[in-house]
């Protein structure tokens, strides 16, 4: 069980370490740093999509799900950077796309080469109604969820970009297919997989129409088909198959749904080990929020014999520092908020370049690369600013990423908050990263009374103190483990510590 309270640091691999020169990070790039992360005291560490892709979302439009891009290095490259985590003790979580491929996967080229294929059967192909889709339901990423193939007048569903066709969970095929998927990497030795879009493999059968909200935000549950029941008889499959190996191996689902007693209907003893907790993401810098936040998801999870987990950010979501304002106050709260999350009970996500209190690069247009800027036309801004590769050093223009231009440019500011800069910088943020995953409490977790503006609570000896937007505090007496900022005249607004009580 040891998911239950680590410490998982997600890779986006384009963006992590580039050791061919080519300006994209690849997989022997994330094992010359697998050093890097062992100091820094994570647990495990997850690859976002490394596979065969023509890269319409960014590797989340899968070609071959047991390949690795040969821009990102070999399988052979991948069993180096596996053996070698292991070696240092940590664990690797693979990312599995199974709820659409890519339009250039070999079963959705068969699908349209040929009506009567057998593969056309893996996707949802449908007739339109009146001269237009089968039904009203939209994209993730903007316009109609349907996408017209001229040949057959057919329409084929995809949640997310049109190059990303949703396969037909329906089918025992897929079924097949997809544990053949999970085998060929749990047998090279992965711990486990992060489960993207886990809730909306199965699609409602009936079509029936769904009122999506408008404009679509990243909080309010998306509903067109998702959240079928059929996913927990799969679930369950999937853990049995799973258990069937030695060591604990493991399934995060990216569950995307607001209400927390949902998302723990998956988490249940016999399906998925953890769900993300988007919630806390999703909060303003406002101390009765995040507390009813923690509280509920708490409540949901332990409800079931589950644990939490607790993301501050991801390479979906604007950078937590942005997000709390920006500039020197954003990153001060952010820094709070790390001693906030790392207190938490349950598993913990960090997002690379999160601990260098990295803020949200401001893209020019032009440059943008996600679908979801372009199928908005230019309404949603996207994501590329969080996805901007991190800086390991001072070294223009690629900061220690790339000995050349980075996929996407590296601001000046990349400078003084690269690795290189704040290691041994006491008052840096990368340092009380460091410091807090060492002292990371564990125990029994309560709530403490404190003022309107503050979030406290207890694990066991160690009490944590989160000075949202209060008044100065005075600390609670006892051994300071870790403070977020100075803490000599009490505890400032946008400040936390760690204090061991007893
Ligand atoms: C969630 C992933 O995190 C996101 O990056 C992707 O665009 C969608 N799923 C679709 O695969």
């Amino acid at each position: 069980m040891w998911w239950r309270n680590a410490v998982f640091y997600e890779i986006y691999v384009r963006s992590f370490a580039d050791s061919d020169g080519d300006g994209l990070g690849d997989l022997p790039g994330v094992r010359s740093r697998l050093g890097y992360l062992r100091g820094l005291g994570v647990d495990a560490i997850w690859l976002t999509p490394f596979y065969p892709s023509p890269d319409a979302d960014h590797g989340y439009d899968v070609a071959d799900h047991t390949d690795v891009d040969p821009r990102f290095g070999t399988l052979a490259d991948f069993d180096a950077l596996l053996a070698d985590a292991h070696t240092l003790g940590l664990r690797v979580l693979v990312d599995l796309v199974p709820n659409h491929t890519s339009e250039e996967h070999a079963w959705f080229r068969n699908a349209l080469s040929d009506p009567d294929h057998p593969d056309r059967r893996r996707y949802l192909f449908r007739p339109g109604r009146d001269g237009g889709p089968p039904n009203g339901w939209t994209s993730a990423f903007g316009g109609s969820a349907w996408q017209l193939d001229p040949r057959s007048g057919e329409y084929y569903l995809h949640l997310f970009a049109p190059e990303q066709p949703d396969l037909d969970w329906h089918n025992e095929t897929v079924q097949r297919d997809f544990e053949q998927v999970l085998r060929f990497w749990l047998d090279r030795g992965v711990d486990g997989f992060r489960i993207d879009v886990a809730q909306g493999l199965f699609k409602d059968q009936s079509l029936a129409e769904m009122e999506e909200p408008d404009p679509p935000t990243w909080h309010a549950d998306w509903v067109t088909a998702v959240n079928q029941p059929e996913l927990h008889p799969l679930y369950r499959r999937w853990r049995r198959l799973a258990d069937g190996y030695e060591d604990d191996r493991i399934f995060v689902g990216e569950i995307v749904l607001e209400n927390q007693e949902r998302v723990a209907d998956y988490v249940r003893a016999d399906e998925l080990q953890l769900a993300f907790n988007l919630a806390l993401l999703w909060d303003e810098w406002d101390a009765a929020a995040m507390r009813a936040t923690i509280d509920r998801s708490h409540t949901a999870m332990t409800a079931v014999g589950a644990v939490p987990t607790w993301v501050l950010e991801n390479h979906d979501v604007p950078r937590a520092a942005t997000r709390y304002g920006g500039g020197a106050e954003g990153r001060r709260r952010a820094r709070a908020a790390a001693l906030l999350l790392l207190a938490l009970p349950g598993g913990v996500f960090l997002y690379q370049g999160q601990e260098l209190g990295l803020e949200e690069v401001e893209l020019p247009d032009e440059l943008r690369q996600d679908p979801l800027f372009f199928h908005s036309g230019g309404a949603r801004k996207g994501r590329d600013g969080c996805r901007v590769p991190i800086p390991w050093t001072t070294t223009r223009p690629g900061f220690g990423f790339t000995p050349s231009e980075p996929w996407l440019p590296m601001p000046e500011e990349f400078g003084p908050r690269s690795v290189g800069a704040q290691t041994e910088d006491p008052a840096s943020t990368l340092e009380l990263h460091r410091s807090a995953l060492a002292h990371r409490p564990t125990g029994a977790f309560e709530w403490l009374d404190g003022p309107s503006g503050t979030v406290v609570f207890r694990r066991s000896d160690v009490v944590c103190v989160v000075n949202v937007d209060a008044p100065a505090l005075e600390l609670p007496s006892g051994d300071l483990l870790v403070a977020s900022e100075s803490v000599a005249d009490g505890l400032p607004p946008a400040t936390a510590a760690w204090v061991r009580t007893r």
